[in-house]
């Protein structure tokens, strides 16, 4: 038997391309520097002059505001995490370009006007430049290989792609000051919900509903009319109401640990009086470590053996009118939006 060289013996145990661990992040622990193919930039504009429509939808996309949109930035500002930013702006030139040096994801920065590939959030390279080469999920076509270096990334085409920034746990404040320390306390919990889904055992990734036809556009809570039609609302006599999500592939709201739908009993239609509200959310509690969900009044996924549904009883003592809010953003920073930006409103109706 040849001998083999130890290059090649690790190479076949680590595996070229990790197609079965995460592409992208670990939590946010480390910005991304992907090299990129010889004389190709990774700014999306680069991409933009072949990939006109993928760089249209990506660019009405929050992955391409996520570094620089109303939200973060009220967020970020009040807490200026290095660590936020690997997943809200990951690419570490952008970093470089916008805070003078390197982040560390436990460090406290000086925010500053983005720069470079900051002002694009989450943008192409991030997903798809690596080692000098582009990711394909399908096998790359002779066209994509004579226009630019490619490698075929199965993982590309799974929810791997979407892990490392959509599911991670809270920090922990028993941390040495500057140094960040991850709980076992999940923050966002997106694919670990999506597990137990009907969706997921049908094989369907975060791609089928988020990518369509290979969309970039990845529409989400900031897209009214892709929420209605996923929620509804029955309202029963004396304040009964049922909330519920017909093919949920997570719960809802999923993600952000802020976001919250707000069931109201009003007493006119415009809301200008609320009689009674619940709010459908996670709920947490501070310990000496970190953050930790004690109640969750999503409404759950469905999976094989449980619909996704919320029953919840609200006062109509005066009431006339029921409206569910969508509301996008901490409580606490909501004055400080515009109210276009903070919520808006999914369903409503008259009370029975
Ligand atoms: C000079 C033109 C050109 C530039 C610049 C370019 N591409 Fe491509 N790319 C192509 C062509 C041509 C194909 C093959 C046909 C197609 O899929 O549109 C392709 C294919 C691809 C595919 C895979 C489609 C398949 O066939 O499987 C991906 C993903 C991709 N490009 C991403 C990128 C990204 C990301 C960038 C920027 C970093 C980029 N491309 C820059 C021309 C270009
Ligand atoms: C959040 C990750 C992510 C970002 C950001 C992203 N893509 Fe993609 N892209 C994917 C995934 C995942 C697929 C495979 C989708 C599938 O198979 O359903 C894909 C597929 C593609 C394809 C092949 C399908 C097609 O439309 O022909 C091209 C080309 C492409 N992306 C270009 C781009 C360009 C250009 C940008 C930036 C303007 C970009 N992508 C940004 C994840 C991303
Ligand atoms: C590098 C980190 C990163 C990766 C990888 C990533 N995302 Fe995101 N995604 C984000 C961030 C950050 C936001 C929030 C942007 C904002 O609004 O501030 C976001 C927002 C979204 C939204 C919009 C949510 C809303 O409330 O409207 C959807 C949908 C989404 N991502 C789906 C995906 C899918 C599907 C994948 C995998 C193919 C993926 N993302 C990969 C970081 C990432
Ligand atoms: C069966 C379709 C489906 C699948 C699969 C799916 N989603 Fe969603 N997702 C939706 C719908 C519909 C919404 C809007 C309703 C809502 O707010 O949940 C949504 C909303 C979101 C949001 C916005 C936050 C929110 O709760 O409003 C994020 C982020 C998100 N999805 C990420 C993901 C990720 C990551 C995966 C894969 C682990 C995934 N989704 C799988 C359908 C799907
Ligand atoms: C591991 C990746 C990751 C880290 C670290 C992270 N985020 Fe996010 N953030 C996301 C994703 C993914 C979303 C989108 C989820 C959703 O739509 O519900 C998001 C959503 C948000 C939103 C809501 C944005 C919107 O447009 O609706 C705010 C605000 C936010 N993050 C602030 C922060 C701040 C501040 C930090 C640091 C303390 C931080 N994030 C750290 C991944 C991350």
């Amino acid at each position: 038997m040849p001998a083999l060289s130890l290059p090649l013996l690790l190479s076949i145990a680590v595996g070229p391309s990790r197609a079965d661990g995460p592409l992208v992040g670990d939590g946010g622990l480390r910005a991304l520097d992907p090299v990129g193919p010889p004389g190709l930039g990774l700014s999306a504009a680069d991409c933009a002059a072949c990939h006109e429509r993928a760089a249209a939808q990506w660019s009405r996309s929050r992955h391409a505001v996520a570094g620089t949109n109303p939200l973060f930035w009220e967020a970020w500002t009040r807490l200026p995490l290095g660590w936020c930013v690997n997943c809200h702006a990951p690419l570490r030139s952008g970093q470089q370009a916008t805070l003078g040096g390197a982040v560390r994801p436990g460090a406290l920065v000086t925010p500053a006007a983005p720069a470079g590939a900051w002002r694009e959030g989450v943008t192409c390279a991030a997903c798809h430049v690596r080692d000098g080469a582009v990711l394909t999920a399908d096998p790359p076509s002779e066209a994509a290989e004579a226009a630019h270096p490619t490698r075929h990334e199965p993982a590309l085409g799974t929810v791997a792609a979407c892990q490392g920034c959509h599911d991670f746990p809270f920090q922990r404040h028993d941390a040495p000051r500057g140094e960040l320390w991850l709980s076992t306390s999940p923050a966002q919990a997106t694919v670990a919900e999506w597990a137990t889904s009907t969706a997921a055992a049908e094989g369907r990734p975060c791609q089928d509903c988020h990518m369509q036809d290979a969309g970039h556009r990845f529409p989400g809570a900031h897209d009214p009319e892709l929420v209605r039609s996923a929620l509804r609302v029955e309202v029963g006599p004396g304040g009964a109401f049922r909330v519920t999500a017909p093919g949920a592939a997570h719960r809802v709201p999923t993600g952000d640990p802020f976001r919250r739908l707000l069931l109201q009993t009003c007493a006119d239609r415009g809301c200008g009086q609320v009689v009674d509200q619940l709010a459908l959310r996670r709920v947490f509690a501070r310990d000496e470590q970190t953050w930790v969900e004690v109640a969750d009044r999503t409404v759950p996924p469905q999976t094989p053996s449980s619909p996704a549904r919320r029953d919840l009883a609200l006062s109509v003592e005066g009431a006339t009118w029921w409206r569910l809010r969508y509301q996008l953003s901490d409580v606490r920073h909501e004055a400080l939006l515009p109210p276009d930006q903070a919520g808006y409103t999914v369903h409503d109706g008259p009370l029975p």
